[in-house]
């Protein structure tokens, strides 16, 4: 069965490590890093480019200082030395997931559920009316977990099209309730349901993800990444 890689990894590394992490980066990632006015922001950018250059490199057999990056139209980055390996990478307070799977287009997001967001007011903005009627009509208790559930799913879907906001998101909707399975249950776009397998993806603490990639039957694999640079480990097998 084909897989997709999940990768769930911390951007506060220790500093040595932090160090090994800057000497894979380009200069022009250096120059975007320095441009950050906050230390942590530049510590959690270098993090991030770092760790997805190390493991981005190891899928596909090159040095993670080697690798580089092209962007799609709505700025979507690929690897310009291969077309056949996808990724995408999604950060929140100080965590990251990175997907990658071979030859199949595909989105990650990941929420810190613990921000203070206005739900109901970011939901009538921003998703369909069927998303909205459910989230209403759902005990207070369980509100915010189907509204990161919906805004994840939602997310990683217009991050896989690599559209960014120009596909409008009210134009689909998604399952969010306990026990709603993970699909792109409706679209205004003819054939887009069969086209996209949704998934859950089960993390730590309080981050939660979603990943959407093109195609059915994928098998799903969770790697934590030890925030020291060892070899990544299983944390537990995906929920959908
Ligand atoms: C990039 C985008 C698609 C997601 O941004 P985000 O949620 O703020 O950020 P994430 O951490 O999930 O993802 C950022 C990463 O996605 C990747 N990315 C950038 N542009 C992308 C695009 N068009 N499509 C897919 N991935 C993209 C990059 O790797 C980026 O990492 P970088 O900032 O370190 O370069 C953004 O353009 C966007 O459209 N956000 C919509 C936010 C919103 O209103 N959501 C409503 C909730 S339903």
């Amino acid at each position: 069965m084909a897989c997709v890689n999940v990768f769930f990894f911390s951007l506060d590394p220790p500093v040595r490590r932090l160090a090994v992490l800057e000497r894979c980066l380009s200069k022009d990632e250096l120059v975007r890093a320095d441009r950050f006015h906050f230390p942590q922001h530049r510590r959690r950018f270098v993090a991030a480019r770092g760790q997805l250059r190390e493991l981005l490199g190891r899928e596909i057999g090159l040095s993670p200082e080697s690798l580089r990056f092209c962007y799609g139209p709505h700025g979507k980055p690929g690897v310009e030395q291969t077309e056949e390996i996808s990724f995408n990478l999604s950060h929140s307070n100080e965590a990251a997931l990175l997907a990658t799977c071979r030859g199949a287009a595909l989105g990650v997001d990941l929420e810190w559920i613990e921000r203070r967001v206005e739900y109901l007011l970011v939901a009538r903005r921003f998703f369909s009316e069927q998303e909205v009627r459910k989230l209403d009509h759902c005990p207070p208790e369980h509100q915010r977990e189907a509204f990161f559930a919906c805004w994840t799913r939602k997310e990683a879907y217009i991050k896989a099209l690599g559209e960014g906001l120009s596909r409008p998101l009210d134009s689909f909707a998604v399952g969010m309730l306990r026990g709603e399975p993970a699909t792109l249950l409706w679209s205004r776009f003819p054939g887009e349901p069969e086209r996209w397998s949704l998934h859950n993806l089960v993390l730590p603490g309080s981050y939660r993800g979603a990943l959407a990639v093109e195609g059915q039957g994928w098998e799903v694999v969770i790697r934590e990444i030890d925030p020291r640079g060892s070899p990544p480990y299983t944390t537990g097998a995906p929920r959908s």
